[in-house]
């Protein structure tokens, strides 16, 4: 039977932490180790949709390789690559664009929140209303079989179905409908209380925070007036959240962690987690400082000539398909 392929990636806006850990990156190295058939795009395009300034992305995009590669996930058997060096994903996404209307576009709950945050006055770029539609280019030029993501991109991935049995009808059996594989990426809080940990709020354990930031970080972390440490995310969200990364980083139940907490205070449940944080931290960072630039670049490029084939390979159907393989 052939390798289950998937399909997964993330924007280059900044360093990955510990929520990413657990919503994607564990599942990763999980498929892997089982011997699926991964791919991870760097979606450096999907950054312009809220922001023009790019002056940060290729920082970025090295960064983000590294954050992979000190988790554990291999390049040679998980390629790696950028989205803007393939360009048979935009000439996808050109025909996508015809089969997909304005108004399912319009419908996405994703890209109206995303309109939501630029505040009043934000106007949506036609890149912002048709960046799903890119992504869905994004993963069926390699054709998967799954795509994990986190609960925020059900949306785009049901219009990537959608966009796969459409082309299929209309120009005749290219695509495979890809399965959505959801993780709660939502199970880490901030360390300020919000809902989520998150690049862009600042309130997330980076993997690449050193030891003492570890610590001011979580001096700083909000936690409650009743004193008493105890698992129960309904009455104490915050401390639970506490307790959570804890498990996440020893590998033990939050119950348990909160029965040694027994008559201690949040100062000493702070100390404590921020030492299990470093402890899980210190061999991911010890891989990660081994990575050079130079070694970046040459994954980077095996993954961009990966995919190319794969790539021209599928345009090559899709021409076929669609009659624009023409004879001169
Ligand atoms: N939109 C995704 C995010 O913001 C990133 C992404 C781009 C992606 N293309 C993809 C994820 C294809 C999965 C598959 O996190």
């Amino acid at each position: 039977m052939a390798k289950k392929r998937y399909l997964t990636g993330d924007r280059p806006t900044g360093p990955l932490h510990i929520g990413h850990y657990v919503g994607s990156l564990a599942n990763r190295v999980k498929f892997q180790d089982e011997g699926a058939e991964g791919f991870i795009i760097i979606a450096d395009y999907q950054v312009v949709t809220d922001r023009l300034d790019t002056s940060d992305v290729e920082k970025n995009v090295f960064e983000l390789v590294r954050d992979y590669i000190s988790v554990g996930i291999d390049p040679d058997k998980t390629p790696i690559f950028v989205q803007s060096q393939i360009p048979e994903i935009a000439e996808l996404t050109m025909m996508f664009s015809m089969i997909t209307t304005v108004p399912q576009l319009e419908r996405n709950p994703t890209v109206k929140d995303e309109v939501r945050a630029m505040g009043p006055g934000g106007k949506m770029s036609a890149g912002m209303l048709m960046y799903p539609v890119s992504q869905a280019a994004d993963i069926l030029l390699v054709k998967p079989s799954f795509v994990p993501v986190g609960e925020d991109q059900a949306p785009h991935l049901e219009l990537t179905r959608d966009i796969a049995n459409r082309f299929n009808k209309t120009f005749g059996k290219v695509f495979p409908v890809p399965e959505i594989m959801l993780s709660k990426n939502s199970r880490l809080l901030g360390l300020d209380g919000d809902q989520k940990m998150s690049k862009s709020r600042g309130n997330a354990i980076n993997l690449s925070d050193d030891a003492d930031t570890v610590v001011k970080k979580l001096k700083k972390a909000v936690t409650d007036s009743k004193g008493k440490v105890s698992f129960d995310p309904n009455k104490q969200p915050e401390v639970s959240n506490l307790l959570t990364m804890m498990a996440v980083a020893t590998g033990r139940s939050e119950k348990e962690l909160a029965k040694d907490f027994d008559g201690k205070g949040y100062g000493d449940l702070k100390k404590e987690v921020a030492e299990a944080i470093n402890a899980f931290l210190a061999p991911i960072q010890k891989e990660r400082a081994k990575v050079k630039d130079a070694d970046i670049k040459k994954i980077l490029k095996n993954g961009r000539e990966v995919v190319r084939e794969i790539g021209r390979n599928t345009m090559d159907e899709v021409r076929k398909a669609t009659k624009f393989r023409y004879s001169f």
